[in-house]
């Protein structure tokens, strides 16, 4: 079957085209056809953050383009074979409300138009199953049996950080989740301290590999609770206090400047990793899951993939580890269009009015 994903919960407008071959023997072939993304970060930059009206602006303004380009990837043509996609999927949150309105509503209007069958599915079960997506490749995956139960998975994006169990297919608990700020959302405030610009995540990894990680003794907040939230505002602040006790400093010997600020780089990561990587084993050992499952913006971090992957091997060496290539980490529509076949496949599919939007929508 073909399946039309539709994202658009923040500040990327995407649009992907998957074909799903089931076979007899109860194997399922994943093909991506087409997986565009218009990202609008350079036009939140000069604000520091995503301005969620501009976002529902530019989602207005980009999705048809990028839903052509993707129908034009996937070889179908708009004016005569559109009635070749099966399922419309769109991601119904969370989300900031005015993008979300931009997707669902082409979603409604698709599914209204073509009468095909509509499916509204949750950002973060897309992160947590796009690590079945492969870039061009076909898949080969025994149906419902994609991940090994109980299964366990961490998200770390720029709005979210929650450890979510998965002890029956599609039924998630969700652990523990930031009080505060999201981990991508304390790289990004780091980064802009630092004056990296935004988003800073990929920047501070790439300052980190260069610095010492032992330079400064940054907090692991709540590392030693014995719960599954977690808290990354006071490590912030930390940095933040860390910076101003250096102005001096750097003002005056502008040659080390750099190498402090690798070193604040390196030791802000290893101290969010640390705590990541320690809560996440912890879980993995308490509910003796089988699969651990790694997705959204921040899991393309390398150091957290070694720190992970490091423990699993010394402490869960049967477990077996899950990451998505880079272009499914990032918000996507592929991984909505995947999300929404396992959910069309349980019977959750309905018509263009069975879809709302919802901004809190929860993992359940
Ligand atoms: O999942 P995503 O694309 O969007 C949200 O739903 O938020 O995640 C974006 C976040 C940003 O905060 C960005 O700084 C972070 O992912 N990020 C990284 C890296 N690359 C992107 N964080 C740490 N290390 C990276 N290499
Ligand atoms: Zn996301």
């Amino acid at each position: 079957m073909i399946i039309l994903g539709i994202e658009s919960t923040c500040d990327e407008t995407g649009v992907a085209v998957l074909k799903i071959i089931e076979k007899k023997d109860g194997q399922t072939n994943i093909k991506v056809l087409a997986n565009v993304i218009s990202s609008q970060i350079a036009k939140h930059k000069k604000f520091g953050g995503v301005v969620p009206q501009l976002a529902a602006k530019l989602h207005q303004k980009n999705i048809i383009l990028v839903l052509e380009k993707a129908l034009k990837l996937a070889k179908i043509t708009a004016s005569k074979d559109l009635d070749k996609i099966d399922l419309i999927s769109v991601a119904k949150g969370p989300g900031l409300i005015p993008a979300l309105l931009v997707g669902v509503s082409a979603a409604k209007t698709l599914a209204w138009g073509l009468k095909k069958p509509l499916v509204g599915v949750n950002h973060m079960e897309g992160h947590i199953v796009s690590s079945l997506l492969e870039t061009n490749e076909k898949r080969k995956t025994k149906n419902e049996k994609l991940f090994e139960l109980p299964a366990l998975a961490l998200l770390v994006s720029g709005g979210h950080t929650q450890l979510v169990l998965i002890k029956d297919w599609l039924k998630y608990e969700i652990l523990g989740e930031t009080r505060d700020d999201a981990a991508g959302e304390a790289f990004d405030k780091v980064a802009k301290m630092l004056g990296l610009g935004y988003p800073g995540g990929a920047k501070i990894e790439e300052l980190a590999e260069k610095g010492n990680f032992k330079a400064f003794d940054f907090p692991r907040p709540m590392a030693k609770s014995r719960n599954y939230d977690f808290s990354f505002s006071g490590l912030k602040t930390s940095v933040k206090y860390t910076l101003e006790s250096l102005d001096l400093k750097l003002k005056v010997l502008p040659s080390i400047r750099n190498t402090y600020i690798s070193d604040i780089a390196a030791s802000f990561q290893a101290a969010v990793i640390d705590v990541l990587a320690d809560k996440t084993i912890r879980a993995a050992e308490e509910y003796k899951i089988k699969t651990l499952i790694i997705g959204g913006g921040v899991s393309i971090n390398q150091a957290l993939r070694r720190e992970l992957k490091k423990s699993l091997k010394e402490k869960l060496p049967t477990v077996k580890f899950l990451a998505p290539e880079k272009e499914y980490s990032n918000d996507n529509a592929a991984m909505i269009a995947l999300a929404g076949y396992f959910r069309f496949k349980a019977g959750e599919a309905g018509n263009w009015k069975s879809v709302q939007a919802d901004a809190k929508l929860k993992l359940g």
